[in-house]
């Protein structure tokens, strides 16, 4: 039982509340993603799990095991940090070797286990090389390396891909992935990229100023966010939202704040009347061919598989994204409709989901 319980974890420094009262549960061998912006608390809770940071309050446990008090040496973790901390002078195997040896293994285990971890990484025929002779993808795989000859209870990982090329980054998320799935063991894995949190997470959990927003597989998260933040901090491009009043009853309408009204194909039970923010995912808004509200196309931008439409919807912007290529020309007006649109619906003043 690898699996890890942090529950009502706090820190401060100082009198400064840094992370408010955090529960997550993770499985044995689960994939779980921390995702936030920048100064959420990601990296703290991190190096709270693994013993780098005291807690001020609250209770971290690891394989049924309270672990509040252990050393990061002794809670069975191995960290891959953002910047590799590779020993410049060491080849790749004595880096990978390293800890194992200050263990006190045995040159034979030590030998072994470098082999086998540099099979599984591709790493055997750069075993002599120095770190300032690979690549960021190849020091990306040697410090992963080092975390697996260990053979922890949990690997921590913090912003691991952020130094590298967005065509790297793809690679090495595929390569991550795979290796979880291959060796099984709990990740816990921190990112700001909601793409890597989307793409590769078991379970996500995002967090907002210390506090969790929401915790679920990638889809849950995606299909049913919790509230605004959550709604548009996941997917690219962004999920798109109007400000309005339900009215309409029966045959339900959004009107902005104009008058304009826009039709919609149903709204929340006991919604009439009630401000609201609605959200539509770009690849969810549909045009009509007569009614609907008129928006003035901005930037055209085609990517070949799809073609992202930029809006003006009364000032608002809008994103469409189509899967069809696209006959539209900057300055045209399209008429928008909501009819057949998934519109997610959140209070406005609690922006919650309704
Ligand atoms: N040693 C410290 N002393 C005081 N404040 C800190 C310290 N370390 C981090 N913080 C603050 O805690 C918050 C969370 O930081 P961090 O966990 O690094 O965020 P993230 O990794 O999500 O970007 C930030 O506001 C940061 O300024
Ligand atoms: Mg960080």
């Amino acid at each position: 039982m690898s699996g890890l319980a942090i529950k009502n974890v706090r820190k401060s420094y100082g009198a400064v509340d840094i992370i408010h009262g955090v529960d997550v549960d993770i499985s044995d061998g689960e994939f779980v993603i921390l995702v936030g912006p920048s100064g959420c608390g990601k990296s703290t809770l991190l190096r709270m799990i693994a013993g780098l940071e005291e807690i001020t309050g609250g209770e971290i446990s690891i394989g049924g095991r309270t672990v509040n008090n252990l050393q990061p040496k002794d809670r069975d973790i191995a960290m891959v940090f953002q910047n590799y901390a590779l020993y410049p002078q060491m080849t790749v195997a004595q880096n990978m070797g390293f800890a194992l040896e200050l263990a006190g293994a045995k040159r034979a285990d030590i030998d072994r286990k470098v082999g086998e971890a540099a099979k599984i990484l591709g790493l055997q025929p750069l075993l002599g090389r120095k770190p300032a002779q690979l690549s960021g993808g190849q020091r990306q795989r040697v410090a992963m390396g080092r975390a697996i000859v260990r053979d922890p209870k949990v690997f921590l990982f913090d912003e691991p891909l952020s130094n590298l090329d967005a065509k790297l980054r793809v690679k090495m998320r595929a390569e991550i992935k795979a290796l979880h799935q291959r060796l099984k063991t709990t990740i816990v894995y921190v990112t700001h990229d909601q793409i890597e949190a989307m793409t590769m997470a078991d379970k996500i959990v995002v967090l907002q100023g210390g506090k969790v927003e929401q915790i679920g597989t990638p889809l849950e998260l995606y299909d049913r966010p919790r509230n605004v933040f959550v709604a548009g901090f996941l997917g690219s491009p962004a999920m798109n939202f109007l400000e309005g009043k339900l009215t309409g009853g029966a045959n339900p309408r959004l009107r902005l704040p104009s008058g304009t009204a826009i039709e919609l194909s149903a709204a929340p039970v006991q919604s009439d009347g009630r401000e609201v923010i609605i959200g539509i995912r770009p690849e969810d808004l549909s045009f009509a061919r007569d009614g609907g509200v008129p928006a003035r196309v901005t930037v055209v931008e085609p990517t070949g598989s799809e073609t992202h439409v930029a809006l003006d919807l009364e000032g608002r912007e809008l994103t469409w994204v189509m899967r069809q290529r696209a006959e539209l020309t900057p300055d045209q007006t399209v008429n928008l409709s909501l009819r057949s649109s998934n519109v997610h619906f959140f209070d406005k003043q609690t922006q919650q989901r309704l």
